[in-house]
Formats: C-alpha cells, sequence, structure tokens
C-alpha cells in the first residue's frame, strides 16, 4: 500500500477524542480517583521529585517497581511487566505480537466494550469481530468462543468498560481453558479489577496465551503519572521486559510516584473501600428514580439508562458543572450515560441534580 493510501485510510478512522477540560467542573467521565486524597499524592510527589536525579536514565526505579507490584498483586516479579500507561502496553502487544504477521490478522471482542482497543486494532489493520452483549450486558460465552476461535487475539474487558459488569470468575476460567489451544493471546483488561471481587492474574502467570493487563491510573490516582503494568506467563512476560518494552518506557519520576503510592497501599485500599460504598449508595439511589435503569458495576463507575430523559438530564448537568460520559444510545439501550463514582460530595451534587430533573 502507498504512503497515501495508507494515510487516507487511517484518516477515516474512528480515533479517541480526549475529553474537553472544563475548569472548575466536577469530573466525573473518566473513572479516574478523586477520592484519593490530592494532598496525599502531592506530599508523594515532592518527596519522590526531592530523591530523584532526573540527569541519568531510570535503572533501580523500574525493578523497585516490580517490587512492589509483586507485593500488593501477590505475584512474583518474574510474571510483571511494566508500560507507561496500559494504553501502551496494548499498543506495543498489537504491534509486536498480533499484527506483526499477515496470518493474525482477527481479533474478537465482545460489545460493547472499551473503544480504544478496538480503534487501535482497526489501526494496525486487524479485522474486529463484535459479539454482542445481551440485553442484560451478560456475555454468551458459547456465542462468544465460537468466534474467539476464528481469532488470533481475543479481548476481555473485565470489569467492563462502559458498561461495569464482570463476567462470573467461573466463565472467565471457562473461557482461558477454551482458548487455551497455543493459537491466539487473550488480553484481559483489568483495568478496574481493584474494584471488583477477583482477577485472573493468577491464571495468566499458568498460561502462555494469556495477558493480563492492569494500570495504576484508576485505583492509585495516577492516571497523570501513567503507569500500567502486566501479568503473563513467565516467558512472555520475561520477552516483554528484554525485547518487547523499550529500555526505559515510564520516566524516574513517576517509576517513583508510583512505588511510593504502591509502598502506601493500605491508604488506597481504604480509599477502594469507600467507592465502592459510593457505587452502592449511588446504584441504590438511582434505581429508586422513575424512567432511570442503572446497572450492577464491579468498577467505579456506573452506567446508567436514562431513555427519554436524557436531554433534560444532560443539560442540568452541564449548568450544575457536573461532566459525565454522555453515550447516547447504546446498542438497544436509550440514554446512556457513564458515571465515575467520585468523593461523596461530588456523588451527591450529581444524585441531587438528576433526582431534580427526573422526578
Ligand atoms: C478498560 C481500560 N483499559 C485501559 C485504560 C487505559 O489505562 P491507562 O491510563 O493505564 O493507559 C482505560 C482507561 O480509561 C480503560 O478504561
Amino acid at each position: 500500500m502507498t504512503l497515501k493510501k495508507e494515510l487516507t485510510r487511517i484518516a477515516k478512522l474512528d480515533h479517541y477524542v480526549r475529553p474537553e477540560k472544563i475548569a472548575g467542573a466536577i469530573k466525573l467521565d473518566s473513572n479516574e480517583n478523586f477520592a484519593l486524597d490530592r494532598e496525599f499524592i502531592l506530599q508523594v510527589v515532592t518527596e519522590a521529585a526531592r530523591h530523584v536525579d532526573l540527569r541519568e536514565y531510570p535503572i533501580d526505579e523500574l525493578e523497585d517497581l516490580y517490587l512492589q507490584l509483586a507485593r500488593y498483586t501477590g505475584i512474583n516479579k518474574k510474571y510483571i511487566g511494566a508500560g507507561s500507561g496500559s494504553d501502551q502496553i496494548i499498543e506495543l502487544l498489537l504491534t509486536t505480537l498480533a499484527a506483526n504477521s499477515k496470518a493474525q490478522s482477527r481479533a474478537t471482542v465482545f460489545v460493547p466494550t472499551f473503544s480504544y482497543f478496538i480503534s487501535r486494532c482497526e489501526l494496525h489493520g486487524l479485522t474486529v469481530d463484535k459479539v454482542s452483549l445481551d440485553k442484560n450486558f451478560e456475555l454468551d460465552i458459547d456465542r462468544f468462543t465460537k468466534s474467539a476461535k476464528k481469532s488470533n487475539l481475543v479481548y476481555l474487558c473485565s470489569p467492563n468498560n462502559p458498561t461495569g459488569g464482570q463476567l462470573p470468575k467461573k466463565d472467565g476460567v471457562e473461557l482461558l481453558d477454551r482458548l487455551d489451544d497455543g493459537k491466539r493471546l487473550v488480553l484481559v483488561d483489568e483495568a478496574y479489577a481493584d474494584f471488583s471481587d477477583y482477577s485472573l492474574a493468577k491464571e495468566a502467570t499458568r498460561r502462555d496465551n494469556v495477558i493480563v493487563l492492569r494500570t495504576l491510573s484508576k485505583a492509585f490516582g495516577l492516571a497523570g503519572a501513567r503507569v500500567g503494568y502486566m501479568i503473563a506467563g513467565e516467558k512472555t512476560a520475561e520477552v516483554f521486559r528484554s525485547t518487547i518494552q523499550s529500555p526505559y518506557p515510564v520516566s524516574t519520576l513517576s517509576l517513583t510516584i508510583a512505588t511510593r503510592v504502591l509502598e502506601k497501599v493500605d491508604i488506597v485500599r481504604n480509599v477502594i473501600e469507600n467507592i465502592k460504598g459510593e457505587r452502592k449508595r449511588i446504584f441504590e439511589r438511582l434505581g429508586e428514580t422513575n424512567g432511570i435503569r442503572v446497572f450492577r458495576s464491579d468498577a467505579n463507575f456506573l452506567f446508567v439508562e436514562t431513555g427519554k430523559k436524557y436531554s433534560a438530564i444532560a443539560r442540568a448537568l452541564e449548568k450544575e458543572g457536573i461532566v459525565v460520559k454522555l453515550l447516547g444510545n447504546v446498542s438497544d439501550h436509550i440514554g446512556c450515560m457513564r458515571i465515575t463514582v467520585g468523593t461523596r460530595e461530588m456523588n451527591d451534587r450529581f444524585l441531587e441534580c438528576v433526582k431534580g430533573t427526573a422526578s
């Protein structure tokens, strides 16, 4: 393909649109963690800035991060690889393991799911087979397996963005078993697993074809630091660290910040529990509101169907300076929004606004 043709093809693809930053807004649109105290992060950043010497390449800092990630996950560091956000790890895996060979050019995902992943597959020329979740956003694992078996790459978002739910653990393990025939790579995106009841990370360490993706952008409140990691079989993790990943993928400052936040994981664990409590409270309060359907979530956000009240609620939220992810119609669901669980005060402002408009 000529360069001109390739640029024309790429220009036509859907691409991620960065959210607009609105000064002073209550930001409930990107699943960041504002319940983690800003002063806590600031203190860690200040200490890290004093400690590092940015004139040097990061050498020991990556090792320190691996040790803390191993402590947090309970998984030996030989199974772990790190990157500049899980986005960058996805990108690397796509370009090296999935899109590289002509024979490996199909991906299977269920939909709706994290659209960034689909866009990146399309950018790299992979055909993406989309298996729809049912009307309750549940997955028919037989249908999914059938499509996945024709693919070289399978993506499971667990818990799923934007719907919030996570497959029952036994279905997740069953899927990995069914797809464990050496023919395909299975990516399990666990960006939100810190808020859920289980992780498939241990399963990944026992298999050659499964990579679990995690991030410090969500529960750990470090979206701006850009630190993600993956957990895989020993050989896969080793090849990733030695050859696939670039030598210095994360800045010394970000590595040091991430390591120090992980050292204080009890503070983060507390915040995660608060967010889960708030998730339950918002779920119950919205559930009592006529005409609104809210879906069970295992993540730090909720998927809400507002039907005919969509425009009125969207306008009211905008007027109050509350930003949520407006999704419009999703499959057969009308007027959908994804709402990040914030601090209690942020959540109260959101609930008051919705209740005032919808009732
Ligand atoms: C499912 C999922 N995976 C990955 C990411 C990206 O995470 P990171 O900030 O580590 O690149 C996001 C961010 O929204 C996400 O929702």
